[in-house]
């Protein structure tokens, strides 16, 4: 009885040592989630340039107006053809004088679209 209790204590052992070895270990894990945090295709990176303007110069203030309403990482393509229209072809976004958006921004924004 003994024996099988060591045995199986050693076995123990043995796979833990095996799971640290083969991915568990912390470097691996860090460097796994800074991949996914910050994408290296350009076409991220661009969309989360533009996020940052519909962020900062748009859900401002639709926030007050819908909270569930804003613009996010996953629903902005969908939104896109809305935002194009409303920003481009109508100019009625951003409404209002206080928030305006600056040719930088509007570039960002427009390549942002042309990659869709
Ligand atoms: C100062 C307030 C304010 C800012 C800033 C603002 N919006 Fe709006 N937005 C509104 C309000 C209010 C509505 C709903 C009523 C309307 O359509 O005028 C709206 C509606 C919209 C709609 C829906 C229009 C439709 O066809 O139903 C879109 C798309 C939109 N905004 C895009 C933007 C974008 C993109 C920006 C930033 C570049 C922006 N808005 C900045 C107040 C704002």
């Amino acid at each position: 009885m003994k024996k099988v209790t060591v045995t199986i204590f050693l076995f123990g052992i043995l796979i833990s040592c095996f799971m640290f070895l083969s991915g568990f270990s912390p470097s691996e894990l860090t460097g796994e989630i800074s991949k996914k945090s910050i994408p290296t295709d350009p076409g991220n990176e661009l969309k989360q340039q533009a996020f940052e303007i519909l962020k900062t110069k748009c859900n401002v203030c639709h926030r007050k107006q819908n909270p569930f309403k804003i613009f996010s990482l996953r629903n902005m393509n969908k939104h896109a053809p809305k935002i194009k229209e409303q920003v481009f072809i109508k100019k009625r976004m951003p409404k209002g004088d206080k928030i305006r958006l600056t040719a930088e921004e509007y570039q960002t924004l427009k390549n942002w679209l042309s990659t869709l």
